[in-house]
């Protein structure tokens, strides 16, 4: 699968996000080492801080699909406009998770909700030293 087209599921995943309170819909669709893809969406809850994050809830079921340990890439999109949309702090960490089970430097693949600009980062630059499962033996 191309860079372009799991972006492209991923858009599709914030199409469905439930964010009825920023309207800033995100999608997240993670591809397995076999091919494999599974996708998520923010779902936001009148109590805001019990919100769930696209990037979260598409590694819950990636871990139902093939888990954690078979993620391979991941691609993020969303937002109002061009601005691509990278993870956040606890979504880095979540990702963490994923990389330190699996053995690999995943890469993240980000884009806004529209337009072609895409970056491209390793999780070991988005979250540097960072406290895993390798840490606790
Ligand atoms: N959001 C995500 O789903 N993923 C991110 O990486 C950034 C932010 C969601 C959380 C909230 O529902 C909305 O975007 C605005 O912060």
């Amino acid at each position: 699968m191309t860079d372009e087209e799991l972006i492209g599921l991923a858009r599709s995943a914030a199409a469905k996000a439930y964010a009825p309170y920023s309207r800033f819909l995100v999608g997240c669709a993670i591809e397995s080492v076999d091919g494999v893809v599974v996708t998520g969406a923010n779902m936001e809850n009148a109590c805001y801080r019990l919100g769930l994050c696209a990037e979260q809830s598409a590694l819950t079921a990636a871990q139902h699909a093939f888990g954690l340990d078979k993620v391979a890439r991941i691609a993020v999109a969303g937002g109002n406009g061009e601005m691509v949309c990278t993870p956040c702090g606890g979504c880095r960490q979540a990702i963490l998770e994923a990389a330190q089970l699996s053995g690999r430097d995943l890469e993240i693949l980000c884009a806004g909700g529209e337009g072609p600009a895409i970056e491209r980062h390793a999780i070991s630059s988005l979250i540097p030293h960072g406290f895993g499962p390798a840490n606790l033996g």
